[in-house]
Formats: structure tokens, C-alpha cells, sequence
């Protein structure tokens, strides 16, 4: 891809706060965005997501209400909502540990395939497992002290950090689906402003569940551009070092 190519897609991406609901709208070009968000870096390949494209009027409706009536929300062709699913996480285990083990079927281990499989075996779950009454993160702040004392060491402790995991991966999904809704020629607005209880409600999921951000999608109109797109300056962001 150009140079060009590319810069042109993150250029024409903005936050459009009133779509054309009349406008033609092709949701398949949401569902293709959507199979390239999956292809998105995520953190250990773990894919602790689900993404929900609304296609029922009620469902759009509710949520719309859940996004406390935002217009980007009201005037959407349609909505996605970006979930974090960390409860998966034995699930996603499995599923690596599966594809090694297939990859690495009728062959001698070599160090590096044990070592991939160590890594969904014992570093996955020492990253991921929860418990009621906290002892998981009390074990993993003690690894954490101890092995990271004077080394580098992974910091992973409690539940807000495995929090933090899992949103990064999402909202790298959720920008990949917008750019490739811009290369198509659509306009997005990713929320964060809702009730997430609510939302979580209205899909019906688990309580460990978290929304990452409810992306409008459809075809802008200009009075959608709320202003001029302005940054701080570069040099007080980016850093050479
Ligand atoms: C995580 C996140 C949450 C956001 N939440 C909202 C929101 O609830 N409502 C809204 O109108 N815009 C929302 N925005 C859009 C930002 O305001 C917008 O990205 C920013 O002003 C920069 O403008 P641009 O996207 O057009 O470049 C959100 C953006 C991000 C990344």
C-alpha cells in the first residue's frame, strides 16, 4: 500500500456525530471492517473480545438510549459494540494450546516449542486466574517483588492491570475497524460516553464482561464534524530519546 494510500484513510477518519440515516447504507461493508479488526495485534493472541454488530431496530434503540441519546448514537446506521471478554481467558488457552499442539504434531520439541507452550501452560494462567478472595494477586504481587527486584520483570498484578490487557487489544480492534470503514468511504464515531451497566444489559452478557466503546457507524453529513481536527503540537507528544 502507498504511502499515500494509507495516510489518506487516517486523514479522512473522523468522529461524525450526525449521520444520513436515509443515505444507502451497506452493512456489509461493517461486517467486512469487522473481520479485519480480528486480525488486529492483540495481546498474546488471547482475543479477549467480541464485537456486537446491531442489525435489530429495538436493540439500536436501546443502546441509543444507553449512549444517553448522543446524536452520533440517535442518527447511526448502524452500531457496534466493542466488548472485553477476560472471563474467556481458560477458553483462549485451550484454543492456543490446540494449535500448537496440531502445529507441532509427529515432531522432536525443539526449547522454543516448549517454551511456546509453557508460555499458554503456566504464564497465561499466572497472568489471568482470579480468585474471590484475592489470593491470585497477592501470590502475583509477591512474584512480582521478588522477581522483579532488581530485573526486569512482567508487571502484572491485580485485576485493574489484567483490565488494562484486555481494553488495549480491544481498542486496537475498534481503531482498525474504523480505518476500515474510512477506506470504504464511511465515517465512524467511537463512544465511551454510556451506561455500561445498561449496555451490558441490553446484550445480555456476563457480569465480567466490560464495554470497550460502541463505535456509530454510517454515512456522515458535514454538520457531523463537530470542528477542525487539532492536535497538541508534535513536539510536546513525541519524543525522540
Ligand atoms: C475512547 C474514545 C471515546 C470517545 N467517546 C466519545 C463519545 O462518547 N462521544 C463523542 O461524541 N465522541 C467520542 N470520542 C471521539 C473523540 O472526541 C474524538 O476522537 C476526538 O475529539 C478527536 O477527533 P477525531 O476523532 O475527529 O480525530 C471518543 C473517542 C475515543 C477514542
Amino acid at each position: 500500500m502507498s504511502d499515500s494510500l494509507f495516510k489518506s484513510i487516517v486523514e479522512r477518519r473522523r468522529s461524525v456525530r450526525v449521520f444520513d440515516n436515509n443515505a444507502p447504507f451497506d452493512d456489509s461493508v461493517v461486517s467486512k471492517a469487522l473481520s479485519l479488526a480480528v486480525l488486529s495485534a492483540n495481546s498474546s493472541n488471547m482475543q479477549l473480545w467480541e464485537f456486537y454488530q446491531v442489525k435489530t431496530q429495538s436493540v439500536h434503540e436501546a443502546l441509543n438510549k444507553a449512549c444517553m441519546g448522543q446524536s452520533a448514537a440517535k442518527t447511526a446506521n448502524q452500531l457496534v459494540v466493542f466488548v472485553t471478554r477476560q472471563d474467556k481467558w481458560k477458553e483462549r488457552v485451550k484454543w492456543n494450546l490446540a494449535n500448537l499442539h496440531k502445529q507441532f504434531e509427529g515432531k522432536t520439541l525443539t526449547k522454543k516449542d516448549e517454551r511456546a507452550l509453557a508460555y499458554y501452560q503456566k504464564l497465561m494462567p499466572l497472568v489471568y486466574r482470579n480468585d474471590f478472595f484475592g489470593l491470585n494477586t497477592l501470590i502475583r504481587s509477591i512474584i512480582v517483588f521478588f522477581m522483579g527486584f532488581n530485573k526486569p520483570f512482567l508487571r502484572i498484578r491485580n485485576h485493574g492491570d489484567q483490565r488494562v490487557m484486555c481494553h488495549k487489544s480491544c481498542a486496537l480492534a475498534a481503531q482498525t475497524f474504523m480505518l476500515s470503514m474510512a477506506s470504504d468511504g464511511y465515517d465512524t464515531c467511537p463512544m465511551e460516553g454510556f451506561d455500561s451497566d445498561l449496555v451490558k444489559k441490553i446484550l445480555k452478557l456476563p457480569p465480567a464482561a466490560e464495554i470497550n466503546m460502541i463505535i456509530a457507524c454510517g454515512v456522515g453529513k458535514p454538520e457531523g464534524i463537530y470542528s477542525d481536527r487539532i492536535r497538541v503540537p508534535n513536539e510536546d507528544v513525541i519524543f525522540a530519546v
